[in-house]
C-alpha cells in the first residue's frame, strides 16, 4: 500500500498518547481559556454556549477526523500532502489551495496570538510580586488599560513569547512536546477546577451558571452564530492544516475517530470550566461580561487577590497558560516551517527564523493597534480586530469546507475506509454523511446568514 510506504520526513509521534497530548496542547490554549470566556460573554452567554457545542459535534469533530486523515495519508506539509493527495485521487492540483489559505490563516493567527501570550506573560511576573492582593474590580480594570496602553511593554512581552515559540519549533516538534503537555494539561486543570472552587464561594455564583447554561436565543444575533462557528475552529485548531500536519507525524495504526473525540472534549471541557470559573465573578463584582478581550484579566485577578495562596496560584495559572499558549503557537507555526523546509530547502532553523520573524513584525502592528493606533479604525474595527476576525470567522471555517469536500466528495471509499478504519460501520457513514452534507451545509447557512443574504433568527 502506497501510505504505508509513505514516511513524514520530519519524524513520527512514539505512540497514539503521544499525538493525542500533541493535539490536545495545540487545541488547548489561549482560545479556551482567554477567548472562549470573552466572546460568550460578548453574545449574550447560554445560547452560545449552546450553538458552539453545536458546532463542535456537527462540524468540528468530523473536520478535525478529516483533517488527521488527510495529514497521515500525505505525511507531508498541508500544502504538498493536498498535492499528492489530489493527484492520487485524480482532482486538480488547485485542492492545495487548502494548504495555502492554511499558511496564511496559521500565520496570520499568530500574529495576535503572540500578542495576547504577551499579555499573559505579563500577568506572570505581577502574580507573583503580589501585586493582585486585595484588588478591586476598578483596580483590576485599571492594571488591564495601563498595560495595553503600553506599546513598549506589550513589544517586550510579545518579542520573549515569540523568542521561546521559535526556540522550540527550531527543535523540531516530535520531540520535547509531548513530556511538556504530559504535565500541563493535568495542572492546568487542577488550577482551573481550584478557580472553580473559588467561584462556588462567590455570592452570585448562581447567577454565572444561569447566565452560562440557560439558553436565551433572543440574546443572539447571526454574528453571534457566526461567531460560534468561528470559534469551534480556532479552539479545536481547524480548518488550517496544524491537526493535518499533527496526523502527518501519527503511527497508521491508530484508530483517528476515538481519537478525535477525546480531544474535542477535552478542548470543550476546558472551555466551559473556564466559564464558569469566570462568570460568578463577573457578576459578584458588577463588572460586564460584554467587558471584551480583557475580560478573564480583569476578573481572575481578583480571585487570586482574595483566596488564600492566591499569589501562588495566581501565578502558576499565568503560568500554565503561558505554556498552553506555547503549545498552540508552535502548532501554528509548524505548517509554515514544514513548507520552507519541504519545498525550499531551509534548514529548520533558517525556516523558523524567517517566517518567525515575519510573525513578530506583522504582530507589531497588532499591538500598536491596541494604544498608538488605536484611532486608525475600518468600520469601527482596529487592525487586531480585522487579523483576529477574519482569520477566525472566516479563513478557518473557508478552509475547513474545503476539507470537508475533499474529504468527503473527491477522496474515494477506498481511500476513506482505508485511512480510517471504521469499516462500513454506521459510524463510518454518519461520518461520510455530516461532513458531505451537514457540515458544509451548516458552514455555508452561518455565512450567508452573517452578510445578510439570508435571515434566521433575530
Ligand atoms: N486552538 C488554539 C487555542 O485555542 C489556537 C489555534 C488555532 C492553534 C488554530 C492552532 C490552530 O488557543
Amino acid at each position: 500500500m502506497m501510505t504505508e510506504k509513505r514516511k513524514s520526513m520530519h519524524g513520527q509521534w512514539s505512540s497514539r498518547w503521544a499525538f493525542i497530548l500533541a493535539a490536545t496542547g495545540s487545541a488547548v490554549g489561549l482560545g479556551n481559556i482567554w477567548r472562549f470566556p470573552y466572546i460568550t460573554g460578548e453574545n449574550g452567554g447560554g445560547a452560545f454556549l449552546c450553538i458552539y457545542v453545536l458546532c463542535v459535534l456537527l462540524v468540528g469533530i468530523p473536520i478535525m477526523m478529516a483533517e488527521v486523515m488527510l495529514g497521515r495519508r500525505g505525511r507531508q506539509t498541508p500544502i504538498n500532502t493536498m498535492r499528492t493527495l489530489a493527484r492520487e485521487e485524480g482532482r486538480s492540483e488547485w485542492w492545495q489551495c487548502i494548504g495555502w489559505i492554511g499558511i496564511a490563516a496559521g500565520f496570520l493567527v499568530l500574529t495576535f496570538y503572540s500578542v495576547v501570550a504577551g499579555w499573559t506573560l505579563a500577568y506572570v511576573g505581577r502574580a507573583a510580586s503580589g501585586f493582585f492582593n486585595n484588588t478591586t474590580a476598578e483596580d483590576t480594570r485599571v492594571i488591564f488599560t495601563q498595560l495595553i496602553s503600553n506599546p513598549k511593554s506589550l513589544l517586550i512581552w510579545h518579542t520573549i513569547f515569540m523568542a521561546l515559540t521559535m526556540m522550540v519549533v527550531s527543535h523540531g516538534v516530535t520531540a520535547g512536546l509531548e513530556r511538556t503537555v504530559r504535565f500541563l494539561m493535568p495542572t492546568l486543570f487542577i488550577i482551573l477546577i481550584v478557580l472553580v472552587g473559588y467561584a462556588m464561594t462567590t455570592e452570585k455564583f448562581v447567577d454565572g451558571l444561569v447566565y452560562l447554561f440557560t439558553p436565551d436565543f433572543t440574546k443572539i444575533s447571526a454574528t453571534g452564530v457566526f461567531i460560534a462557528l468561528g470559534q469551534a475552529f480556532f479552539s479545536l485548531s481547524l480548518g488550517m492544516g496544524a491537526i493535518m500536519i499533527y496526523g502527518a507525524y501519527l503511527p497508521q495504526k491508530t484508530s483517528i475517530a476515538s481519537t478525535s473525540c477525546i480531544i474535542a472534549f477535552i478542548d470543550t471541557f476546558i472551555a466551559i470550566l473556564a466559564g464558569i470559573a469566570i462568570f460568578p465573578i463577573v457578576f459578584t463584582y458588577a463588572l460586564e461580561p460584554s467587558e471584551g478581550s480583557g475580560l478573564i484579566f480583569k476578573t481572575l485577578p481578583i480571585a487570586f487577590g482574595q483566596m488564600p495562596f492566591g499569589q501562588l496560584i495566581g501565578t502558576l495559572f499565568f503560568l500554565l497558560l503561558v505554556f498552553a499558549a506555547l503549545t498552540s503557537a508552535i502548532s501554528l507555526l509548524e505548517p509554515t516551517v514544514t513548507w520552507l523546509i519541504e519545498s525550499h530547502g531551509m534548514s529548520r532553523i533558517m525556516a523558523t527564523l524567517s517566517s518567525g520573524m515575519f510573525a513578530w513584525l506583522i504582530g507589531i502592528g497588532c499591538l500598536l493597534s491596541l494604544n498608538v493606533w488605536a484611532g486608525s479604525t475600518l468600520f469601527g474595527l482596529t487592525f487586531f480586530d480585522i487579523i483576529e476576525g477574519f482569520t477566525t470567522n472566516v479563513l478557518l471555517p473557508l478552509g475547513g469546507l474545503l476539507i470537508a469536500i475533499f474529504a468527503s466528495w473527491l477522496m474515494s471509499h477506498k481511500s476513506t475506509t482505508e485511512e480510517l478504519a471504521l469499516g462500513n460501520s454506521t459510524l463510518f457513514s454518519t461520518w461520510k454523511i455530516t461532513l458531505q452534507y451537514i457540515a458544509p451545509i451548516f458552514v455555508v447557512l452561518i455565512f450567508l446568514n452573517a452578510i445578510g443574504l439570508l435571515k434566521f433568527g433575530s
